[in-house]
């Protein structure tokens, strides 16, 4: 589009500080592109919580709506009750924009030191599932704080829901040079779900026949993901496993500084969400040390979503330029130079 319409909720912590720069970076990635971005700022999060009492409105979510995208730092405060913002924000989100894939990279760039001594080429992407598992709510509980209480959590898993995401997965597989598919989940356990997914990657792999498909139950995958994580290429997994793997993806591939991720709305009957996989990290919140990289490498995942390709991988070749440099660099920079140093490098 000739006028990017992004909503912007840059939320508490750290969220603010890497925002500011993965907007700089954007910018640069436009100019040049026949696109510029105009933004709309949602006041979203602990503040708004506090003297509101809102989470997230109809009209905030009708507001965000009318936008092509949505580029979010980091929502969570100390001081806010836990589940409050998760269930009332983020996730809101992410089930009312129909966000069923989660896409979260596990990219090891050259330079970075990985905690594994020898992790090889590591390269894979997660697709999570996004709107359903154990992450719906369907729960509750009975004799809360007496020695009888039952608490449920319940995993909703459709044939619907399941289906798409994982179609969504085997088409980016088969555009892939491995073309290699692992379905994460625990079968053995969870026969209900996990037999619905398994058939399901049965079936959708008829359409792309030169997929090839295998099974791992989560708790083998993250031996997998330590000893060997060359190994994957595309993973399709739950919600909720997708969220515990990624966050070990995360680790082995230089931490949650530079770890992306993306809520696509493969439809796009809504717009989908940008946002670094970390959180707002309070106990560094103010002091200009956040690593902005994963916010950047996340609005590259942006560009790519709409359609602006080479203005990714520009974004992309940056971030790999300033990272192959960064053992060799005498200081760590603060927040403002590393984005101020990627946003130069765009600019080639
Ligand atoms: C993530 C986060 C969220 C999740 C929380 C904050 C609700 O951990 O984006 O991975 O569990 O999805
Ligand atoms: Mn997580």
């Amino acid at each position: 589009p000739p006028i990017l319409d992004l909503a912007v909720v840059a939320g508490d912590g750290i969220g603010t500080e890497v925002v500011e720069q993965g907007l700089l970076v954007l910018e640069q990635a436009l100019h040049g592109t026949g696109t510029t971005v105009r933004t709309t700022d949602f006041d979203l999060g602990a503040r708004r919580w506090h003297t509101t009492g809102q989470t997230l409105t109809d009209e905030d979510l009708a507001a965000i709506r009318t936008h092509h995208a949505i580029l979010l730092g980091a929502i969570g405060d100390p001081t806010v009750p836990s589940g409050v913002l998760e269930r009332g924000l983020l996730l809101k989100l992410r089930f009312a924009l129909d966000h069923y894939v989660n896409l979260r990279p596990g990219k090891l760039f050259p330079g970075v030191r990985s905690p594994l001594a020898n992790p090889g080429d590591v390269d894979f992407v997660v697709v999570r599932e996004g709107t359903e598992g154990p992450y719906v709510g369907n729960g509750g509980a009975i004799r809360v704080g007496t020695p009888a209480e039952v608490a449920n959590e319940v995993s909703v898993n459709t044939a619907f829901g399941v289906e798409r995401v994982v179609r969504d997965a085997f088409a980016r597989a088969a555009a892939r040079p491995r073309k290699k598919l692992t379905l994460v989940h625990k079968h053995n356990v969870l026969v209900h779900a996990g037999h619905l997914w398994r058939r399901t990657v049965e079936a959708v792999n008829a359409e792309f026949p030169d997929v090839t498909v295998d099974y791992l139950h989560v708790d083998a995958a993250t031996i997998f993901l330590v000893t060997d994580p060359a190994r994957f290429d595309v993973i399709v997994t739950d919600n909720l496993f997708g969220d515990i793997l990624t966050d070990l993806a995360a680790a082995i591939t230089g931490g949650i500084g530079l770890a992306a991720s993306a809520n696509i709305n493969p439809d796009r009957t809504a717009p989908s969400m940008f946002e670094p996989v970390h959180g707002s990290a309070p106990d560094i919140a103010g002091q200009g040390k956040a690593d902005p990289t994963a916010t950047v490498l996340s609005v590259a995942m942006l560009l790519d979503h709409v359609g602006l390709p080479d203005a990714a991988r520009a974004v992309e070749g940056a971030v790999a330029a300033d990272l192959a440099e960064r053992g060799a660099a005498e200081r760590v920079r603060s927040t403002a130079e590393v984005g101020k140093d990627l946003a130069a490098r765009v600019a080639g």
